[in-house]
């Protein structure tokens, strides 16, 4: 194990697994997705999801890893033989697609980063269209700034900087990078948290967020938590199999997954305190309502606008602050994503980690442009027939939401039906001598055998079916 590299201990496992986890979902997705839920209903409904049937899969996941030192299609080929191979081959690709969408994502915010910080975006009147037109023309042809302002070029410089990180490997590359930029995530963080409790009508924002109001739950409300909460634990296709597969065989993998879906928690809960008192900010600022519901752009138009209400440097300082987060938070992530089909190609065709780092974090990008292009740039993308007219973007992600529970769903069934639950328990036990004799053995015996297969398939199922002809 050790010539394929592993994490230096607890700490640095932990970090880094939590930075895989902690990224846009919960700083981009999280609040727009609990505004557009019934704030306070969504938060629940998603600790359910988060303690009842991720916390099982998560532990479920690392065990397989470690337990076979290799790679998602490695691990599932090896405990399981080829037809399972195929599981890991899946999440692989689901791994790759999620990184063609997401990098564009964080190079939108990377892009924000800097043109809040050191240019004058502030200055703008109208976000909305700023926005449009940012994402809409991925060249940015008709500015006279010409490339340096351009989509295209914020997003590959976020993809080489993931590239590099991995090809440094897991202890000098993805383990150092995480111990220094969580730290650094989590005071950003606090400091906007606080400073935003200051404002005008900020407690009006506290208890939409806290108080739930029963009549917006909905079923739709339990599908997006589920997703979300797959989607932000980077649950169902192989990234913490693969984390885990260099975790030494002295560390307690059951209290490692508690602290890492508490990290991931915490800082999606935190980024809802931060958003949502900015919101109610403005909303008070411009006597206006419904902003809260602004779905995805909600921080590249609704927070920009408040940035602006705060004034020249303040509103730089805090935004650029901000954005900084952003971009930590997703590369933090980008690296994991970006690790699953590198581990791959190294475990499996013996490759060179740093050529295959860059070639592999190419190949996505690539994949990734008819994402940033859908957005306005090539029509047909931005208007798909099959999907109700959404954009490939919105596509492309919810297809990849879908693919984590199913693979999610699968992975249990494997552990029940083919390794066989005894294994995972033995596997538990390294690290955690009590455990045989726990409860939480038998909850996850429980769990993992029945509520999660059974669950997940249930709502995977209904999930799909509510996407393409609607519930
Ligand atoms: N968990 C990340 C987030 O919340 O932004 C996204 C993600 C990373 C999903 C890694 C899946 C993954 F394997």
């Amino acid at each position: 194990m050790s010539s394929r590299g592993n994490f230096s201990g607890r700490i640095g496992f932990i970090l880094t697994a939590a930075g895989s986890a902690v990224g846009l979902g919960n700083i981009w997705k999280f609040p727009y997705l609990a505004g557009q839920n019934g704030g306070a209903v969504f938060l629940f409904i998603y600790l359910f999801c988060v303690f009842v049937l991720c916390y099982p899969v998560m532990v479920g996941e690392i065990s397989i890893g470690r337990h076979a030192g290799l790679d998602a299609y490695g691990s599932y080929n090896k405990l399981g033989g080829k037809k399972w191979g195929y599981l890991g081959l899946f999440g692989i690709m689901i791994g790759i697609f999620i990184l063609s969408f997401y990098n564009v994502v964080a190079g939108w915010a990377f892009g924000y980063f800097l043109h809040i910080s050191f240019g004058d975006l502030l200055n703008e009147t109208d976000f909305s269209s700023f926005f449009g037109l940012f994402v809409n023309d991925i060249f940015d042809l008709t500015s006279a700034k010409g490339l340096a302002n351009s989509n295209f070029i914020f997003s590959m410089v976020f993809m080489a900087m993931t590239a590099f990180i991995v090809a440094k490997g897991i202890q000098k590359g993805i383990e150092a990078a995480n111990k220094i930029m969580m730290p650094t995530l989590y005071i950003i963080l606090i400091c906007i948290i606080v400073y935003s409790l200051t404002l005008p009508n900020a407690m009006s924002g506290v208890r939409y967020y806290l108080i739930p109001d029963l009549e917006e739950l909905k079923i739709q409300t339990l599908f997006e938590g589920l997703k979300q909460a797959f989607f932000s634990l980077s649950l169902g296709m192989g990234t913490l199999m693969t984390y885990g597969s260099y975790l030494k065989k002295s560390e307690n993998i059951t209290s490692s997954v508690a602290t890492i879906s508490l990290a991931d928690t915490s800082v999606a809960f935190l980024a809802g305190l931060m958003v949502f008192p900015l919101i109610h900010f403005l909303q008070f600022k411009l006597q206006i309502t419904e902003v809260a519901q602004a779905g995805p752009p909600l921080i590249f138009i609704v927070l920009p606008q408040i940035f602006h209400e705060m004034g020249p440097l303040l509103g730089r300082i805090v935004g650029g602050l901000f954005f900084l987060l952003v971009c930590f938070a997703a590369l933090t992530s980008t690296i994991s994503l970006l690790e699953v089909p590198v581990a791959y190609l190294v475990d499996q065709k013996k490759m060179d980690r740093k050529k295959v780092s860059w070639g592999t974090a190419l190949l996505i990008f690539v994949i990734g442009l008819p994402v940033m292009a859908s957005q306005g740039m090539i029509p047909a993308l931005n208007n798909l027939p099959f999907y109700k007219g959404q954009d490939y973007l919105v596509f492309v992600a919810d297809m990849c939401d879908i693919g984590l529970t199913v693979g999610g769903c699968l992975m249990c069934i494997f552990i029940t039906t083919r390794w066989k639950i005894e294994n995972m328990h033995s596997e538990l036990e390294n690290g955690n001598p009590n455990y045989r004799t726990s409860f939480l053995k038998k909850y996850l015996n429980f769990t993992i055998q029945y509520v999660c297969p059974v669950l997940l398939g249930i709502l995977s199922i209904l999930i799909i079916y509510d996407k393409f002809v609607g519930i």
